[in-house]
């Protein structure tokens, strides 16, 4: 055997004994709301599908239609022949959702951050190296892009504008190209970012503010428009609330035509396949008219709140549909878990470096597809004594 293959052996041993090995576990699913693993049915509570379109008709059947007119594959990438001509309307329609002069259809939301990010990042040709301002606790992928672009992330406190402003003035005279990159609604937190003050420094220091609104996008802001509103550029997903798969970057023409050129995830690799269009397309279609399920899930989640609180569970500072319940330890998240599962909930245990060392917890996501009575049982689930809390964990 390689010595190789036994470095890797012994990563996962360490990984086992630390409470940190992860698996892929095989999933059921024929509706939006449960799971079946292992033949038993679960209520999903770890599912990012918010508006609960994955099984919506209209997406299904669009997605039938293009398959069967265009393929069931692009054939190539965009700038080879897989640019169909469907891209076009979609484009535009992101455009005007988010309020952007264009937009750029990518493959998934961690390869646009990965590369987009790398793109614009580039000294050779914004001719000095970038200054990065970025909050801590973005997405792996966001690190991710900075650290292949080579460029430096400076990071800011979490969610903290006025820590933001003191790492910018510490730069004031600095000619270098500046850059603040932030996520709207944090992904494992479920909180939301100080969007209008981190605007207003963008404004103030000349910096380029790009925000990745993957968790807003389709469930928060007006029509589902997103929370994104102050940003230069906006990088976001299809997988989550829209239902489907793909990601979007809304920015400037200059922007798109940029990226076209040097963004090495759109030009090295093939162009989304016509059935995952047409559930993009139709979900596009369908967000503004869905006020009604937005309202449901955020009363949902508050209802969840109050309750699991009052219990004396900890749920950080979140106020949207993610909502954490943070155990501490890798094991307590892991037992809280298990014990929901055993009353018929699944939620999926969040450990590092995910999220921080200590704060180890279970990531519950509310979707337009539960209802008050699954709330009720969760909570209920959640109501004894012999369940870990933050406090003791
Ligand atoms: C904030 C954020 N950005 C990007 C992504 C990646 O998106 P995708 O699942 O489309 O690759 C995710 C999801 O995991 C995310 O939470």
């Amino acid at each position: 055997m390689p010595g190789s293959e036994r470095s890797y052996g012994a990563y996962l041993e360490a990984r086992e004994r630390d409470g940190l090995r992860r698996g892929l576990t095989g999933i059921e699913a024929r509706d939006a709301r449960t799971i079946r693993i292992g033949g038993e049915a679960y209520v999903n509570f770890a599912s990012n599908d918010y508006l609960a379109l994955r099984f919506h008709p209209a997406l299904i059947n669009r997605a039938e239609a293009w398959s069967e007119e265009h393929g069931v594959g692009s054939g190539a990438s965009r700038l080879v022949t897989g640019n169909l001509d469907l891209f076009a309307g979609i484009e535009s329609k992101v455009a005007a959702l988010k309020q952007k002069p264009a937009a750029l259809i990518m493959a998934s939301g961690f390869q646009a951050n990965a590369s987009v990010l790398q793109a614009l990042f580039d000294r050779s040709v914004l001719g000095a190296e970038p200054l990065v301002f970025s909050d801590r606790l973005n997405h792996a992928s966001i690190h991710f892009g900075c650290a292949a672009s080579g460029a430096r992330e400076i990071r800011y406190r979490h969610g903290d504008a006025a820590h933001l402003g003191v790492l910018l003035s510490q730069y004031q005279g600095d000619g270098r190209p500046r850059f603040i990159l932030t996520e709207s609604v944090f992904s494992m937190d479920g909180d939301v970012a100080p969007l209008a003050e981190i605007g207003r420094l963008a404004r103030e220091q000349h910096a380029m503010l790009i925000v990745d609104d993957a968790h807003a996008t389709g469930i928060l802001g007006g029509g589902g428009r997103g929370l994104s509103g102050e940003a230069d550029i906006v990088i976001g997903t299809f997988s989550k609330a829209l239902g489907g798969f793909g990601a979007y970057i809304a920015c400037s023409d200059t922007l798109r035509e940029y990226l076209i050129n040097r963004c090495t995830g759109l030009i090295y690799s093939t162009a989304l396949p016509p059935p995952v269009l047409g559930a993009i397309d139709a979900a596009l279609d369908l967000v503004r008219s869905l006020d009604a399920e937005r309202a449901h899930v955020a009363s949902l989640a508050e209802r969840f709140r109050l309750g699991a609180r009052a219990l004396g569970y900890d749920t950080g500072a979140s106020t949207t549909q993610i909502v954490p319940l943070i155990a501490g330890s890798n094991h307590a998240a892991l037992s809280l878990g298990k014990r929901l599962g055993d009353a018929g909930f699944f939620a999926t245990a969040i450990r590092p470096p995910t999220v921080p060392a200590g704060t180890a917890r279970l990531r519950l996501a509310f979707t337009a597809a539960h209802t008050e009575v699954d709330i009720e049982g969760l909570l209920n689930a959640l109501d004894d004594r012999a369940l870990p809390r933050s406090a003791t964990a």
